[in-house]
């Protein structure tokens, strides 16, 4: 996705839903990115927010920006949360965590009165899947877990393989909660609902990436400029 869409979903989702004083969960990613950007223009003329970052990338980038944060436990609720994703679908279901954020994700954007995602066009599909699923796991035995994981798609019919996200120097990726993430790679999840519930089950699962009943519109650039998916006001 070239970079100018990106700003233009920022940018699209910002004019429609950002109001100074607004209590702001800010995502994590190249698109979310933007929108952290547009919150410190918006600072820079007077208007005010009290913001959550949902990584330590994105806490760096506010605070070079000067963007006032908060912890979600200090605050509670959040009026607005915008954030990328890998892949949404037309009910509006998402698979996030490519950037191995999407368990503060989820919190930030649970607390949250409104949750918008912004992405380009080509991240909305017909069936979620494509994209390998990330799930955050605990290191204890984290190679059970993945077997479990295996085990628990194929009772539902869905074939899926997991691979454990390497840094780029190679060691297995840590997250900001210094956990791990096994991507699970399928030829689609027909029924996403199915598999989130079958995952949280699973013992030293922490977070799977999908979003479910969360995400309630969508700012989706192209060269033909903006579409808005509506879900849950
Ligand atoms: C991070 C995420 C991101 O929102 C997702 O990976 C999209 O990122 P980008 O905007 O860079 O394509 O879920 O955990």
């Amino acid at each position: 996705m070239s970079d100018h869409l990106k700003r233009r979903a920022a940018e699209a989702a910002a004019e429609a839903e950002l109001k100074s004083g607004m209590r702001v969960g800010l995502g994590t990613g190249s698109t979310a990115k933007h929108f952290v950007d547009i919150v410190g223009e918006r600072m820079r003329g007077g208007e005010t927010f009290l913001c959550v970052p949902t990584s330590e990338a994105t806490r760096r980038q506010a605070e070079g920006l000067g963007i006032p944060l908060t912890t979600l436990e200090a605050i509670g609720e959040l009026d607005l949360t915008v954030d990328g994703a890998d892949e949404l679908d037309d009910a509006l279901r998402l698979i996030k965590g490519g950037g191995a954020a999407h368990l503060r994700e989820k919190m930030v954007a649970f607390a949250s009165k409104r949750m918008i995602v912004i992405a380009d066009q080509s991240k909305h599909v017909r069936m979620l899947g494509a994209f390998p699923l990330p799930v955050e796991v605990v290191p204890f035995a984290h190679p059970a877990t993945a077997r479990w994981i295996e085990a628990g798609f194929a009772q539902l019919g869905v074939a899926v393989t997991t691979r454990l996200r390497l840094a780029k120097d190679g060691d297995p990726l840590v997250t900001d909660n210094g956990n791990l993430i096994y991507d699970c790679l399928s030829a689609g999840f027909p029924e996403p609902e199915k598999a989130a519930g079958m995952l949280a089950a699973i013992p030293g699962v922490v977070e799977h990436g999908l979003f479910i009943g969360l995400c309630s519109a969508a700012y989706l650039a192209s060269d033909q400029g903006v579409v808005v998916l509506a879900g849950r006001p």
